[in-house]
């Protein structure tokens, strides 16, 4: 069974890539190599070990060329649309561009879907839909009618949109709600990942606000599990559009995060307190109830974990180029 999988060059793209690699299936990877958040040569990085295997074909294009979709969906099964612009403080200053990928992108995908008959898509929302103003822990039937960001608005504008579609064409379409992904080659600008590489280099740590927002965050491999769950759900016809919180189901304020990252990493981190910035929200908190009974997703990896196991990463020595 053949798979398009947009945005196959990212931090979850290209792992998700490799796990239906295993699990038997043909994988055609769009991505258009964005640099709005890191390098192309991470990017490239990420892609590597995917291009020497048999089943895997790299495309580089962009989602917003509607002709290169088409070509690309007309051989495929199911679609699986992570591409976008992600992050929600650079968005602020670039609403359109991040509307334009991600909505007009995405309104693409499934056209491209529409026009091949394609009916199995997975498309990647996010957790901050549910903005600061839902009832925690967030539960997907909840209205997240008040997005936080840019950012926030245009992944629930594209649900709506996939809403629309399963509607009028009957396809079954898997919206994913991650909550915070973490995990070995997490977006650099991240949390996580910036501020283990300014603790390691020994510069000082902006922390915003007083510590005490909390996040739900999720390990990579817990997220890919639930997405390769997600995507057999789609086999069901009868799906129509369905939202699914991905998340770890517990919390850990920014303090116990940076508290977390010192103890794997064995090292003091210098904090600077900074105000609360806009577009962010004061917690993030998933429900489970609905991913663990139609999908069977459970995280197995809690966050001290996690942690341990990113430095780890993190920390190993690399072959030099
Ligand atoms: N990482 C998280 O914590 C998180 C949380 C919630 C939602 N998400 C969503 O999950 C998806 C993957 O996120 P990620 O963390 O791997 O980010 P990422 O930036 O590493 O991956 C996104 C990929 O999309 C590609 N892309 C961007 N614009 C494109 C375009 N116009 N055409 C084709 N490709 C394009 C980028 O080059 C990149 O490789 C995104 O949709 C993101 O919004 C991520």
């Amino acid at each position: 069974m053949q798979i398009l999988l947009t945005g196959c060059a990212g931090f979850i793209g290209s792992q998700l890539a490799q796990r239906l690699l295993s699990l038997g299936y043909s994988v055609v990877g769009l991505d258009a190599i964005d640099e709005t958040l890191y390098s192309a040569a991470l990017h490239r990085q990420q892609l590597a070990p995917l291009l020497n295997q048999p089943n895997f074909r790299f495309v580089e294009g962009d989602i917003l060329s509607m002709e290169l979709l088409s070509a690309l969906t007309k051989e495929a099964s199911a679609v699986i649309h992570l591409a976008a612009l992600a992050g929600v403080r650079p968005s602020l200053s670039q609403a359109a561009r991040y509307l334009r990928c991600n909505v007009e992108g995405t309104q693409n995908v499934l056209h491209a879907c529409q026009q091949h008959g394609v009916r199995r898509i997975v498309f990647a929302s996010s957790s901050s839909v549910y903005g600061a103003h839902s009832a925690v822990p967030f539960r997907e039937d909840d209205a997240a009618v008040r997005p936080a960001s840019p950012y926030a608005a245009s992944k629930r504008a594209g649900e709506l949109i996939c809403s629309a579609h399963a509607d009028l064409y009957g396809a079954s379409i898997a919206a994913l709600r991650f909550f915070t992904v973490y995990g070995p080659q997490q977006r650099p600008e991240m949390a996580i990942a910036s501020f283990a590489a300014r603790i390691l280099r020994g510069e000082p740590v902006t922390l915003h606000g007083s510590g005490d927002s909390a996040r739900d965050y999720t390990y990579i491999d817990d997220i890919i599990d639930g997405t390769v769950a997600a995507l057999h759900r789609t086999s069901d016809s009868q799906l129509g559009f369905r939202a699914y919180n991905l998340g770890g189901e517990r919390t850990a304020t920014l303090r116990e995060l940076v508290s977390l990252l010192e103890s794997s990493l064995g090292r003091s981190a210098q904090v600077q307190w900074r105000p609360d910035q806009p577009g962010d929200v004061p917690i993030t908190w998933a429900s489970l109830d609905r991913s663990r009974h139609e999908l069977g997703y459970a995280p197995k990896v809690d966050l001290p974990q996690g942690i341990a196991r990113y430095c780890a990463w993190l920390t190993a020595p690399r072959p030099t180029a």
